[in-house]
């Protein structure tokens, strides 16, 4: 029987842990079915407790961009082990990582790491309302920058009005001070800073979004979120945990040529271990603790392991000038292939896709913002996951997920990945 292991586990996990799981998506509650429990990956491939491999296309949700257990990232965690694992004392690996970050990204001359995405943003927010002095962000509705507080807002009654918590435990005081404008649509951004004039600390946008599948920018929007910001005095956060070191080794801040105020990591930067990271120019990174007022801090941060890992990964990508190009090249060559067969089979479908981020959407409407998305969440996607899952193609639990491509991925991986599609959509 397939997936016996993982149902038994998962039964077993249910006991212990809320939902047998350590963070809500992936319990498969939105495609129904028992999640696969992973006993061991290596490459573009993960084995799950079943003994069953699967060609892996959500890759930990985008850190395994070489994939897994890539084996310069397991020898550098393994030497930095025997030494001890955590000190709480600077360490000279984390003025190497630091230096080689600032490096690589266009615009920022400091950076300081946490251990997660969500550290990384609510930090990011923190620093941008100490450094204006102003209360209020704008986010938009469909993007995701961790769960912390100000993030899990719901838009309120009107566009002009203020957001309303979207989870219990949120208080509706900090919900008034987020502000929901609809992705690509500058005009809802325009009215937000009408409406509040002088108390909008800064935007934060995923630059790419990949939270409502992966939605591209479109018509400038993000050259436009930077005049916005100027013309009003706010700090434009581009929120790079998913797109940083992955679309281009300066992130979406170079592909697009646009920059941000302050940019955010994780996935990528920690090579699959827990780490996140903010990073601005000095003028902006020179208002933290402790050389400035606003206040943040880690007993964890920066540790050892973690950035043995993220500087292995960091080398990797930086020494490589055909890595971008390969994964372009992997990631075109699937798009097509499933654009292929899907036109084939008479499938009504979108496909957006930035880079090695993609998303097949099955709806009619062009995807460029949460509303559109939303209608393409069918029983439609659901069939597609299953049938791709027993075919051992492990493609994220949710029509609101990007796929992340690893540059370990081969060709074959890629034409038994349309093949399953094929099939799965006849
Ligand atoms: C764009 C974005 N920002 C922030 C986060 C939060 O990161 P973490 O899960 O490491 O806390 C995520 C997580 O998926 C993300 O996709």
């Amino acid at each position: 029987m397939l997936y016996k292991r993982s149902s038994e586990l998962f039964v077993e996990a249910a006991k212990y842990i809320p939902g047998g799981v350590n963070s809500p998506v992936r319990a498969f509650k939105s495609v129904g079915g028992t999640p696969i429990f992973v006993k061991k990956a290596k490459g573009a491939y993960l084995y799950d407790e079943d003994d069953k491999r699967y060609i892996d296309y959500i890759n930990s949700w985008g850190p395994m961009l070489l994939g897994h257990a890539y084996e310069p990232v397991v020898n550098a965690v393994i030497e930095k082990t025997k030494l001890g694992t955590s000190f709480g004392t600077p360490t000279a690996i984390e003025t190497e990582i630091a230096q080689l970050a600032v490096s690589m990204v266009p615009n920022i001359d400091k950076i300081r790491f946490v251990n997660s995405g969500t550290e990384a943003c609510m930090s990011a927010v923190r620093l941008a309302r100490g450094f204006t002095g102003r209360e209020k962000i704008i986010k938009f509705r469909g993007c995701y920058h961790g769960h912390s507080d100000s993030f899990l807002i719901a838009a309120g009654s009107g566009l002009s009005t203020f957001g309303v918590p979207s989870s219990p435990g949120v208080t509706k005081g900090t919900a008034q001070d987020t502000l929901l404008a609809n992705y690509n649509d500058i005009e809802s951004v325009n009215e937000l800073f009408q409406a509040n004039k002088n108390e909008i600390a800064c935007i934060i946008v995923e630059p790419v979004a990949g939270n409502m599948g992966c939605v591209p920018p479109v018509n400038n929007f993000l050259e436009k979120l930077r005049e916005v910001c100027d013309a009003n005095g706010a700090l434009l956060i581009f929120d790079e945990v998913m797109t940083g070191f992955r679309l281009a080794k300066g992130g979406a801040q170079e592909l697009f040529g646009v920059n941000a105020d302050i940019v955010c990591f994780g996935k990528v930067i920690g090579g699959g271990l827990p780490v996140g990271a903010f990073a601005a120019r000095n003028e902006i990174m020179n208002y933290l603790a402790p050389v400035g007022p606003v206040y943040q801090a880690g007993t964890l941060s920066g540790n050892p392991l973690a950035m043995a890992a993220g500087l292995t990964m960091l080398q990797e990508i930086n020494n490589d000038a055909e890595l971008f190009k390969r994964l372009e090249e992997k990631t075109a060559y699937l798009e097509a292939g499933m654009r292929k067969v899907l036109t084939e089979n008479n499938k009504t479908y979108v496909i957006n896709r930035v880079g090695s981020m993609i998303s097949v959407f099955f709806c009619d409407n062009a995807v460029e913002n949460y509303e559109d998305a939303a209608k393409a969440d069918t029983p439609d996607f659901k069939a597609f996951f299953h049938g791709l899952l027993e075919r051992g193609i492990y493609i994220a639990p949710s029509s609101y997920e990007t796929w992340f491509i690893t540059d370990a991925l081969s060709y074959q991986d890629l034409d038994e990945t349309i093949k399953a599609v094929a099939e799965v959509t006849k």
